[in-house]
Protein backbone atom coordinates (compact mmCIF):
# COMPACT_ATOMS: atom_id res chain seq x y z
CA UNK A 1 0.00 0.00 0.00
CA UNK A 2 1.09 3.50 -0.56
CA UNK A 3 3.04 5.41 2.22
CA UNK A 4 3.69 8.74 0.78
CA UNK A 5 1.91 11.83 1.81
CA UNK A 6 2.23 13.82 -2.04
CA UNK A 7 4.09 13.42 -4.95
CA UNK A 8 4.78 16.45 -5.79
CA UNK A 9 1.95 19.07 -5.93
CA UNK A 10 0.69 21.21 -3.86
CA UNK A 11 -2.62 19.40 -3.39
CA UNK A 12 -3.29 17.58 -0.28
CA UNK A 13 -6.68 15.61 0.18
CA UNK A 14 -6.84 14.32 3.13
CA UNK A 15 -10.62 12.97 2.09
CA UNK A 16 -8.99 11.30 -0.22
CA UNK A 17 -5.96 9.98 1.87
CA UNK A 18 -7.35 6.98 2.03
CA UNK A 19 -5.21 3.45 1.06
CA UNK A 20 -5.11 2.55 -2.38
CA UNK A 21 -4.68 -1.28 -2.52
CA UNK A 22 -5.27 -1.85 -6.05
CA UNK A 23 -3.05 0.08 -7.77
CA UNK A 24 -1.69 3.25 -8.80
CA UNK A 25 1.66 3.44 -7.50
CA UNK A 26 4.70 2.53 -6.87
CA UNK A 27 8.44 3.37 -6.37
CA UNK A 28 10.16 1.33 -8.76
CA UNK A 29 7.86 2.77 -11.94
CA UNK A 30 8.33 6.31 -10.31
CA UNK A 31 12.91 5.53 -10.57
CA UNK A 32 12.06 4.34 -13.94
CA UNK A 33 10.90 7.76 -14.88
CA UNK A 34 13.51 9.62 -12.61
CA UNK A 35 11.51 10.67 -9.75
CA UNK A 36 13.19 10.06 -6.67
CA UNK A 37 11.22 8.18 -4.85
CA UNK A 38 13.82 8.08 -1.88
CA UNK A 39 12.52 10.85 -0.19
CA UNK A 40 8.31 11.19 0.82
CA UNK A 41 7.69 9.71 -2.30
CA UNK A 42 7.44 5.80 -0.96
CA UNK A 43 4.43 4.58 -2.14
CA UNK A 44 4.38 0.64 -2.32
CA UNK A 45 0.87 0.90 -4.60
CA UNK A 46 1.10 -1.83 -7.81
CA UNK A 47 3.60 0.19 -9.43
CA UNK A 48 2.29 1.47 -11.99
CA UNK A 49 3.15 4.98 -11.49
CA UNK A 50 6.38 4.00 -13.39
CA UNK A 51 8.18 5.95 -15.82
CA UNK A 52 7.81 9.08 -14.36
CA UNK A 53 10.46 12.34 -14.23
CA UNK A 54 13.10 14.21 -13.05
CA UNK A 55 15.61 12.78 -15.13
CA UNK A 56 17.67 15.51 -14.12
CA UNK A 57 18.21 14.12 -10.58
CA UNK A 58 20.08 11.03 -11.70
CA UNK A 59 18.13 7.77 -12.12
CA UNK A 60 17.99 5.83 -9.20
CA UNK A 61 20.23 2.77 -9.44
CA UNK A 62 18.99 -0.18 -7.54
CA UNK A 63 21.02 -3.08 -6.14
CA UNK A 64 20.49 -6.40 -7.53
CA UNK A 65 18.48 -7.55 -4.54
CA UNK A 66 15.52 -4.27 -5.35
CA UNK A 67 15.64 -6.14 -8.72
CA UNK A 68 14.89 -9.41 -7.37
CA UNK A 69 12.62 -7.81 -4.69
CA UNK A 70 9.49 -10.55 -5.84
CA UNK A 71 12.40 -13.20 -5.28
CA UNK A 72 10.83 -15.49 -7.97
CA UNK A 73 12.34 -18.49 -9.36
CA UNK A 74 11.44 -17.12 -13.06
CA UNK A 75 13.76 -14.08 -12.50
CA UNK A 76 16.51 -16.14 -10.29
CA UNK A 77 19.02 -17.22 -13.35
CA UNK A 78 22.05 -16.40 -14.58
CA UNK A 79 20.50 -14.76 -17.58
CA UNK A 80 18.22 -12.33 -15.39
CA UNK A 81 21.51 -11.59 -13.55
CA UNK A 82 22.93 -10.54 -16.32
CA UNK A 83 20.35 -8.52 -18.05
CA UNK A 84 19.94 -6.37 -13.94
CA UNK A 85 23.41 -6.02 -13.85
CA UNK A 86 23.25 -4.77 -17.46
CA UNK A 87 20.42 -2.19 -16.82
CA UNK A 88 22.51 -1.00 -13.74
CA UNK A 89 25.39 0.31 -16.21
CA UNK A 90 23.25 1.34 -18.87
CA UNK A 91 24.59 4.98 -20.39
CA UNK A 92 27.77 4.49 -19.67
CA UNK A 93 30.37 3.50 -22.13
CA UNK A 94 29.85 0.10 -23.45
CA UNK A 95 25.97 -0.24 -21.96
CA UNK A 96 23.74 1.62 -24.55
CA UNK A 97 22.22 -1.81 -26.28
CA UNK A 98 18.17 -2.24 -24.95
CA UNK A 99 18.30 -5.57 -26.34
CA UNK A 100 20.72 -6.58 -23.63
CA UNK A 101 18.48 -5.77 -20.68
CA UNK A 102 15.88 -8.41 -21.51
CA UNK A 103 15.33 -11.91 -20.66
CA UNK A 104 12.89 -14.63 -22.06
CA UNK A 105 9.70 -15.29 -20.01
CA UNK A 106 10.36 -19.18 -19.41
CA UNK A 107 6.69 -19.72 -19.43
CA UNK A 108 7.07 -22.97 -18.35
CA UNK A 109 7.77 -21.25 -14.59
CA UNK A 110 4.63 -20.23 -13.90
CA UNK A 111 2.71 -22.62 -11.24
CA UNK A 112 -0.40 -23.07 -10.84
CA UNK A 113 -0.80 -20.95 -8.18
CA UNK A 114 0.10 -17.66 -10.69
CA UNK A 115 -2.19 -19.42 -13.12
CA UNK A 116 -4.71 -18.59 -10.53
CA UNK A 117 -4.14 -15.23 -9.59
CA UNK A 118 -3.85 -14.14 -13.23
CA UNK A 119 -7.33 -15.98 -13.41
CA UNK A 120 -9.16 -14.11 -10.08
CA UNK A 121 -8.02 -10.42 -11.44
CA UNK A 122 -8.79 -11.02 -14.59
CA UNK A 123 -12.24 -11.81 -13.41
CA UNK A 124 -12.71 -8.61 -10.62
CA UNK A 125 -12.39 -6.61 -14.07
CA UNK A 126 -13.64 -8.55 -16.94
CA UNK A 127 -17.23 -7.15 -16.40
CA UNK A 128 -16.60 -3.92 -15.63
CA UNK A 129 -14.27 -2.98 -18.14
CA UNK A 130 -16.43 -4.28 -20.86
CA UNK A 131 -18.81 -1.42 -20.10
CA UNK A 132 -16.45 1.34 -18.98
CA UNK A 133 -12.69 0.72 -20.78
CA UNK A 134 -12.13 2.61 -23.71
CA UNK A 135 -12.92 0.53 -26.89
CA UNK A 136 -9.20 1.16 -27.89
CA UNK A 137 -8.53 -0.92 -25.13
CA UNK A 138 -10.73 -3.73 -25.25
CA UNK A 139 -10.09 -3.96 -29.27
CA UNK A 140 -6.71 -3.83 -28.67
CA UNK A 141 -6.99 -6.77 -25.85
CA UNK A 142 -8.94 -9.03 -28.17
CA UNK A 143 -6.53 -8.32 -30.91
CA UNK A 144 -3.06 -9.03 -28.85
CA UNK A 145 -5.40 -12.33 -27.63
CA UNK A 146 -5.32 -11.51 -24.04
CA UNK A 147 -7.64 -13.68 -22.27
CA UNK A 148 -9.35 -15.09 -19.22
CA UNK A 149 -8.13 -18.33 -18.66
CA UNK A 150 -4.14 -18.18 -18.44
CA UNK A 151 -1.19 -15.74 -17.97
CA UNK A 152 -0.43 -14.36 -21.58
CA UNK A 153 2.64 -15.95 -23.66
CA UNK A 154 4.56 -12.67 -24.72
CA UNK A 155 5.60 -14.63 -27.75
CA UNK A 156 1.88 -15.53 -28.87
CA UNK A 157 1.32 -11.21 -27.66
CA UNK A 158 3.98 -10.54 -29.51
CA UNK A 159 3.22 -12.25 -32.68
CA UNK A 160 0.39 -10.44 -32.93
CA UNK A 161 1.83 -6.94 -32.02
CA UNK A 162 4.27 -7.14 -34.92
CA UNK A 163 1.35 -7.34 -37.59
CA UNK A 164 -0.56 -4.64 -35.67
CA UNK A 165 2.01 -1.80 -35.05
CA UNK A 166 5.54 -3.04 -34.74
CA UNK A 167 5.43 -3.30 -30.49
CA UNK A 168 7.38 -5.63 -28.74
CA UNK A 169 6.73 -6.62 -24.95
CA UNK A 170 9.83 -7.73 -23.84
CA UNK A 171 10.69 -9.52 -20.63
CA UNK A 172 12.66 -7.33 -17.89
CA UNK A 173 14.48 -9.42 -14.31
CA UNK A 174 12.82 -6.11 -12.46
CA UNK A 175 13.89 -2.42 -12.43
CA UNK A 176 14.57 -0.45 -15.26
CA UNK A 177 15.72 3.04 -14.93
CA UNK A 178 14.78 6.08 -16.71
CA UNK A 179 17.05 6.44 -19.84
CA UNK A 180 16.97 2.57 -20.43
CA UNK A 181 13.47 2.95 -20.44
CA UNK A 182 13.23 5.66 -22.71
CA UNK A 183 15.58 3.92 -24.94
CA UNK A 184 13.17 0.70 -25.03
CA UNK A 185 10.24 2.78 -25.72
CA UNK A 186 11.84 4.61 -28.85
CA UNK A 187 12.23 1.32 -30.07
CA UNK A 188 9.18 0.19 -29.93
CA UNK A 189 9.82 -2.25 -27.00
CA UNK A 190 8.24 -2.01 -23.51
CA UNK A 191 9.88 -3.27 -21.07
CA UNK A 192 7.61 -5.90 -19.15
CA UNK A 193 7.45 -7.49 -16.12
CA UNK A 194 7.00 -11.55 -15.94
CA UNK A 195 6.16 -12.04 -12.27
CA UNK A 196 2.44 -12.21 -11.13
CA UNK A 197 1.94 -11.18 -7.54
CA UNK A 198 1.33 -13.97 -5.15
CA UNK A 199 -2.15 -15.04 -4.04
CA UNK A 200 -1.90 -13.89 -0.94
CA UNK A 201 -1.34 -10.35 -1.98
CA UNK A 202 -3.82 -9.59 -4.77
CA UNK A 203 -4.07 -6.26 -3.48
CA UNK A 204 -0.88 -5.47 -2.26
CA UNK A 205 1.96 -5.20 -4.63
CA UNK A 206 5.04 -3.31 -3.95
CA UNK A 207 5.82 -3.80 -7.76
CA UNK A 208 4.75 -4.02 -11.14
CA UNK A 209 3.74 -7.32 -12.01
CA UNK A 210 2.46 -8.94 -15.61
CA UNK A 211 -1.05 -7.89 -14.22
CA UNK A 212 -0.11 -4.81 -14.60
CA UNK A 213 2.06 -4.43 -17.31
CA UNK A 214 0.52 -6.75 -19.56
CA UNK A 215 -3.16 -6.52 -19.00
CA UNK A 216 -2.43 -2.75 -17.80
CA UNK A 217 -0.58 -1.30 -20.93
CA UNK A 218 -0.28 -3.58 -23.54
CA UNK A 219 -3.10 -3.49 -25.26
CA UNK A 220 -2.53 0.20 -26.17
CA UNK A 221 0.27 -0.66 -28.28
CA UNK A 222 -2.46 -2.37 -30.55
CA UNK A 223 -3.68 0.98 -31.51
CA UNK A 224 -1.72 2.75 -34.22
CA UNK A 225 -1.96 6.30 -32.70
CA UNK A 226 -1.37 5.09 -29.35
CA UNK A 227 1.65 3.35 -30.50
CA UNK A 228 3.30 6.14 -32.63
CA UNK A 229 2.58 8.51 -29.06
CA UNK A 230 4.60 6.12 -26.71
CA UNK A 231 7.56 5.76 -28.98
CA UNK A 232 7.48 9.74 -30.00
CA UNK A 233 7.65 10.09 -26.14
CA UNK A 234 10.43 7.89 -25.61
CA UNK A 235 12.52 9.43 -28.28
CA UNK A 236 11.68 12.95 -26.96
CA UNK A 237 12.27 11.92 -23.39
CA UNK A 238 15.12 10.66 -24.16
CA UNK A 239 16.94 13.93 -24.98
CA UNK A 240 15.05 16.05 -23.06
CA UNK A 241 16.31 18.13 -20.87
CA UNK A 242 15.42 18.00 -16.46
CA UNK A 243 12.60 20.46 -17.17
CA UNK A 244 11.59 18.58 -19.89
CA UNK A 245 11.89 15.38 -17.97
CA UNK A 246 9.43 17.10 -15.37
CA UNK A 247 7.05 17.57 -17.48
CA UNK A 248 6.97 14.92 -19.39
CA UNK A 249 6.77 12.31 -16.50
CA UNK A 250 3.77 14.45 -15.80
CA UNK A 251 2.14 13.93 -19.27
CA UNK A 252 3.11 9.76 -18.56
CA UNK A 253 1.32 9.95 -15.45
CA UNK A 254 -2.12 11.79 -16.68
CA UNK A 255 -2.19 9.49 -20.04
CA UNK A 256 -0.47 6.04 -20.05
CA UNK A 257 -1.79 5.51 -16.24
CA UNK A 258 -4.22 7.29 -15.43
CA UNK A 259 -6.08 8.79 -18.86
CA UNK A 260 -9.44 8.88 -19.51
CA UNK A 261 -11.26 9.31 -22.53
CA UNK A 262 -14.94 10.12 -24.31
CA UNK A 263 -16.34 8.33 -26.29
CA UNK A 264 -19.14 8.60 -27.77
CA UNK A 265 -20.19 11.15 -24.90
CA UNK A 266 -19.25 8.99 -22.31
CA UNK A 267 -15.95 8.54 -19.77
CA UNK A 268 -13.85 6.01 -20.52
CA UNK A 269 -10.73 4.53 -18.65
CA UNK A 270 -7.76 3.64 -20.65
CA UNK A 271 -5.05 4.35 -18.47
CA UNK A 272 -3.05 1.31 -17.01
CA UNK A 273 -3.30 2.37 -13.55
CA UNK A 274 -7.06 2.44 -13.80
CA UNK A 275 -7.73 -0.28 -15.90
CA UNK A 276 -5.37 -3.02 -13.61
CA UNK A 277 -7.28 -1.31 -10.69
CA UNK A 278 -10.50 -2.39 -9.49
CA UNK A 279 -10.71 0.32 -6.86
CA UNK A 280 -9.51 3.21 -8.76
CA UNK A 281 -11.08 2.32 -12.34
CA UNK A 282 -14.70 2.56 -10.33
CA UNK A 283 -13.49 5.48 -8.21
CA UNK A 284 -12.17 7.85 -11.60
CA UNK A 285 -15.37 7.71 -13.28
CA UNK A 286 -18.23 7.48 -10.65
CA UNK A 287 -16.70 10.07 -8.04
CA UNK A 288 -18.05 13.24 -7.52
CA UNK A 289 -14.56 14.41 -6.01
CA UNK A 290 -13.14 13.92 -9.69
CA UNK A 291 -12.14 16.83 -11.38
CA UNK A 292 -12.34 15.73 -15.04
CA UNK A 293 -10.54 18.26 -17.14
CA UNK A 294 -10.40 18.38 -21.30
CA UNK A 295 -6.67 17.22 -22.08
CA UNK A 296 -4.47 19.91 -22.78
CA UNK A 297 -0.73 19.06 -23.64
CA UNK A 298 0.35 22.17 -21.35
CA UNK A 299 -1.83 21.97 -18.81
CA UNK A 300 -0.99 18.58 -18.26
CA UNK A 301 2.19 18.73 -18.12
CA UNK A 302 2.29 21.98 -15.35
CA UNK A 303 0.00 19.67 -13.23
CA UNK A 304 1.67 18.51 -10.82
CA UNK A 305 -0.07 14.44 -9.29
CA UNK A 306 -0.16 12.91 -6.12
CA UNK A 307 0.38 8.89 -5.71
CA UNK A 308 -0.74 8.15 -2.39
CA UNK A 309 -4.07 8.14 -2.99
CA UNK A 310 -6.80 7.94 -5.72
CA UNK A 311 -6.33 10.62 -8.35
CA UNK A 312 -8.24 13.96 -7.48
CA UNK A 313 -7.42 15.43 -11.45
CA UNK A 314 -7.83 13.77 -14.55
CA UNK A 315 -7.72 14.55 -17.76
CA UNK A 316 -9.85 13.20 -20.58
CA UNK A 317 -8.98 12.95 -24.08
CA UNK A 318 -11.13 13.05 -27.47
CA UNK A 319 -9.07 10.63 -29.28
CA UNK A 320 -5.36 8.92 -29.37
CA UNK A 321 -5.05 10.98 -32.17
CA UNK A 322 -4.93 13.76 -30.25
CA UNK A 323 -2.01 12.65 -27.78
CA UNK A 324 -0.56 11.56 -30.87
CA UNK A 325 -0.16 14.90 -32.33
CA UNK A 326 0.14 16.92 -29.66
CA UNK A 327 2.79 14.38 -28.54
CA UNK A 328 4.62 15.15 -32.28
CA UNK A 329 4.37 18.83 -31.43
CA UNK A 330 6.09 18.33 -27.92
CA UNK A 331 8.91 16.54 -29.26
CA UNK A 332 9.92 18.73 -32.14
CA UNK A 333 9.77 21.88 -29.25
CA UNK A 334 12.06 19.02 -26.99
CA UNK A 335 14.12 18.04 -29.83
CA UNK A 336 14.72 21.70 -30.69
CA UNK A 337 16.05 22.92 -27.28
CA UNK A 338 17.91 19.73 -27.22
CA UNK A 339 19.62 20.18 -30.41
CA UNK A 340 19.99 24.55 -29.40
CA UNK A 341 21.75 23.47 -26.44
CA UNK A 342 24.31 21.41 -27.69
CA UNK A 343 24.99 23.86 -30.41
CA UNK A 344 25.59 25.83 -27.95
CA UNK A 345 27.96 23.93 -25.40
CA UNK A 346 29.89 23.19 -28.92
CA UNK A 347 29.75 27.24 -29.53
CA UNK A 348 31.26 27.60 -26.29
CA UNK A 349 33.97 25.03 -26.61
CA UNK A 350 35.25 26.48 -29.60
CA UNK A 351 35.39 30.06 -28.00
CA UNK A 352 36.87 28.53 -25.39
CA UNK A 353 40.06 27.76 -27.77
FE1 LIG B 1 2.42 1.24 -15.43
Amino acid sequence: MCKSRHADGPHHHDHHAHEHPEGGAGTHRLKQLGVDASDERVCTGCGCCGKVKTAASEPQRPDAKQAYSLNHAMIDGEQARRAADYAEHFGEPGYDDPARLYIDQQYAGYSDDDQAVWRELYRRQADHLDAHASRVWLGGARAIGLGPDAIPDLSAINANLRRLTGWQSRAVPGYVAARPFFACLSRREFPTTVVIRPKDRLEYLPEPDIFHDVFGHVPLHADPAFADFLQEYGSAALVADAEHTERLARLFWFTVEFGLIREEGRLKVYGAGLISSPGESRHCLASPDVDRRPFDLEEVCDTAFEIDHYQPVLFVLDSFAQLRDAMRSYAARVREEASGLSMRSERDLVASH
